[in-house]
Formats: C-alpha cells, structure tokens, sequence
C-alpha cells in the first residue's frame, strides 16, 4: 500500500518571535549569544569586509584570546581606560597574570615580530575579525564581549597607508551601503612636537582645574591630551578654547598630515578635521581617526598611527597605521538605516520519512543528494507524515521527497511540489537527476 499523503497540513509559521523562557543560567553581563539571525548580519558584513581586504591586498591574522597582560599595559597604556577599568585579567595556576585580550592591535604586533614575519613582509597589511572583552558598564553599543574587525599595515611611516587604512574602513562600510558616513581625522604629532603641545595644554588648563570634572583632573597629570576627550558638560567651554594639536606640529608632522589629507581628497573620502580628537589609547601618534554614521552617539570605528608601540614592547624600531571598527555597532547601524541582512538559506528539499526502514534508507539518499550539491532539509526526530509535511510547509521547500515502506520495497521514492501538491513516484537511481531538473 503506497502512503496515504494527508492534504491539510498547511499551519501557517508563527510570525512573532519565539519569547525565550526562563533558565537557571543568563548570558554573562554585557555579553550575548550569536543566534542564526544575527550571523545573518554578521555574514554579511563579513563578506563585505572579505572583498575589500581582497581588493587592498590584507591577509587575514588571528592571535590568541589571552595575552600576558603586559603587553596591554604596555602597549595600550596604563593611562588608557581600557586598561585602567575595563581588563579581564585571569591568573593562571603558574601564576602568570594574562588579560582576554580588549583588542588586537598589540597581540597582532607581537605576532608579527614574533613569527619573523617582519623580515619577509614590510610593509604587512592584516585584517581580523575577532572577538575582544572589555569589563564595561553594558549600555547600549557597549558590550562585554564584542567583535572587531580591523586592519594594520606594520612597517611602513608612509602617509599614504594611513589613507588606505581609513579607506579601508570607508568601503568596508560603504560596501554594506551604509550611508551618511563620516570620517573625523585629528593628528596628534610625533614625540618631539606633542611634548611641546602637551606643554602648552597644561599651562592653559592649570588655573582651571578646580572648575573641571574630577577625571579632568586625573587626566591633567596623568595624560593631559585626554583632556580633549571630555565628554562632562562642565569641561565643555574649557575644552573648546582650548589650543590646538594641528597649531604645534612640527614640520614632518605638519607634512604628513598634509599628504593624508590630499590623499584622501584623492581617493574622494570626505573627511572633518577634529582638533579635539586625541583618542582614548595610549599608543598613537601623528594621524587619529574616528568614523561615525548620522544618528548613531558612539563611534563605529577608529584607529590612528602607532609608529613607537613596538619599541615600546620591546621590539625592533617599526612604523605602523590600523583601525578597527565595532561589529555589533555596524549592525546597530545597518538596522537603523534599514539595510537588510543576507537571507537565510533556504532548502527547497525537504526529506520525509515514514517508519523505520526508510528513515534508515533515508540517510543514503541524504549523502547521495549532498554529493551532487542539494541542500536538503529533513525532521527525523519527527515520526508523523503530517508533522513532517508541516514543517516542510513551513520552511517553504519547493519539493517534499517522501518515502515510505513500500517505496523502499520498490526502489522508488515519492515526488511532491509542494506548491501544487501533484506528485508522482520516481526511481531512486533516477532521484538526483529529477530534483535537479526540478529546481532548476
Ligand atoms: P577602539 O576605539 O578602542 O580602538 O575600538 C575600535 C572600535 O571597536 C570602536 O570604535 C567601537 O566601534 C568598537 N568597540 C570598542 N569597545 C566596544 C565595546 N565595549 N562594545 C562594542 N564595541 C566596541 C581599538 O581597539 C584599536 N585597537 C583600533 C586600532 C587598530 N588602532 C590601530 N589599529
């Protein structure tokens, strides 16, 4: 007897979202699951970001989520807030301090360096895309646990690179047609003409200390050039009088400015200059930069020259330029402006079963239909014909192959357009060939 197919099994899909339930365990604070419709955006960027690294010629690196958290203190700086407030540091059994490390910048470095890299390649042009933890007060656009993706061109002083990394930026989000993006760009000098800046800084701010913020106050004697980061409402008119970065660049500072600026009017990136964008880690030098999106109050990404991080590490005399923006803030974005993520992918087989042999029979056919590139679904923890069939309904498949006892009894296998309902019986040896004149 041929199985019977039960007519009414359209059950529409539930269109809210599933609400979650109650667990014993809640994701940490600040950080969140992946689920397959956020990997929807992810992919997407990812793909984007994957084009453009082509087109720029950037290899992939990935380092370890731990670094002796030294190389953080270091490198990222101790007056840095990231280092300050926001490392996650584990002691090990051997009594080694390391940090989950709260971006890539000096861990790609060290690798560089460490691999020997830095003999063959120079300049090198990475890109990452990786997860990073900062113990931060969660709100919104800032996480726990967050992905970056970057870039580093090591090696080079050339002002020409600093261009092409904030290009890099540019078009990775210009790819996912992001709109109403702006680049703020900001050089903060090299050691010789800061030293005369931060100067200069100190004697203004030094008789206004007391009318200023409590962290103004820190940041006076512990790095003064963060003073321009103030965000307080009350630091605001001091902020704004007060001297300029751009005023006290030396010549080959002033120079290299210049020709990132000429640069990138090449290139067509639009761009504002920020006097007051210093950046809040402790490594960069001459170019910093900051890109938003129209309507979002935190920065989708920045980056900056780090021409002395590698000295400072301990390693070789090494010029180098990177970014890195948020993830999850591009997401932010994309959703504010409307942009669609990829589509899932849709299976338009779907495999049905009824009874034992043929669910074992089942798994052969499965193989034989992946081998010739056929995604298909199927329910095998689902033993009713009608559930299945509901289910294929419900992830819109075009076609249902159904087999049954006396299918695996005559070799054949049931072949329903799902949108129709007309089916008819086909040869096993024949099935791939038919589902691929079928779907095609
Ligand atoms: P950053 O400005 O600290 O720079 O971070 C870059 C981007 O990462 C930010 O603009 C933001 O989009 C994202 N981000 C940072 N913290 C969080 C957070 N808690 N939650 C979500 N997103 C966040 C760096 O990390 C440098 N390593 C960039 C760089 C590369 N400079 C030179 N090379």
């Amino acid at each position: 007897m041929p199985i019977k197919i039960p007519r009414a099994h359209k059950k529409s899909a539930p269109k809210s979202k599933p609400k979650g339930r109650k667990f014993a365990f809640q994701t940490p604070k600040g950080m969140h699951d992946m689920l397959p419709a956020d990997f929807l955006f992810f992919d997407k960027i990812e793909k984007a970001l994957k084009k453009i690294v082509c087109y720029y010629g950037f290899e992939r690196i990935e380092t370890p989520i731990m670094e002796d958290a030294r190389i953080f203190e270091r490198g990222t700086g101790m007056t840095s807030e990231i280092v300050q407030k926001q490392m996650f540091t584990v002691k090990t059994r051997g009594g080694e301090v390391m940090a989950l490390r709260p971006e890539m910048t000096p861990g790609v470095l060290r690798a560089y360096v460490e691999s020997g890299l830095s003999h063959v390649m120079s300049p090198a042009k990475f890109y990452y895309l990786s997860p990073l933890f900062r113990y931060e007060q969660p709100q919104h656009g800032r996480f726990r646990q967050f992905y970056q993706l970057g870039f580093e061109i090591l090696g080079s002083d050339e002002a020409v690179y600093d261009a092409q990394t904030i290009s890099a930026v540019y078009r990775t989000i210009g790819e996912l047609k992001l709109k109403n993006i702006m680049v703020r760009v900001n050089s903060i000098g090299c050691k010789t003409c800061r030293a005369t800046y931060v100067k200069k800084l100190k004697e203004y701010y030094k008789n206004k200390l007391s009318k200023m913020c409590k962290d103004c106050n820190k940041r006076y004697s512990e790095n003064p050039l963060r003073l321009l980061d103030c965000k307080e409402e009350k630091c605001q008119p001091f902020k704004a009088q007060a001297p300029q970065t751009l005023d006290y660049l030396c010549t080959a500072c002033k120079h290299h400015f210049k020709l990132v600026l000429e640069y990138l009017d090449e290139m067509k990136i639009p761009y504002l200059i920020d006097s007051t964008l210093v950046r809040g880690l402790d490594y960069y030098s001459r170019t910093v930069f900051e890109v938003f999106i129209e309507g979002l109050d935190f920065a989708l990404g920045g980056g900056g020259r780090y021409d002395y991080l590698s000295e400072t590490l301990g390693g070789p005399r090494m010029a180098a330029v990177g970014a890195a923006c948020g993830v999850e803030r591009i997401v932010e974005a994309m959703k504010l402006q409307q942009i669609p993520s990829l589509v899932k992918n849709k299976n338009r087989v779907f495999l049905v079963y009824m009874g034992d042999q043929a669910k074992k029979k089942s798994l052969s056919i499965l193989e034989n239909l992946y081998d010739a590139g056929i995604c298909v679904k199927e329910a095998f923890s689902k033993d009713s014909l009608k559930s299945q069939l509901r289910m294929a309904d419900r992830e819109k498949a075009e076609l249902a192959l159904i087999l049954g006892q006396q299918e695996v009894f005559e070799d054949v296998i049931i072949v329903r357009d799902m949108q129709s309902g007309t089916q008819e019986s086909v040869p096993l040896r024949k099935i791939v060939e038919e589902v691929k004149r079928r779907l095609r």
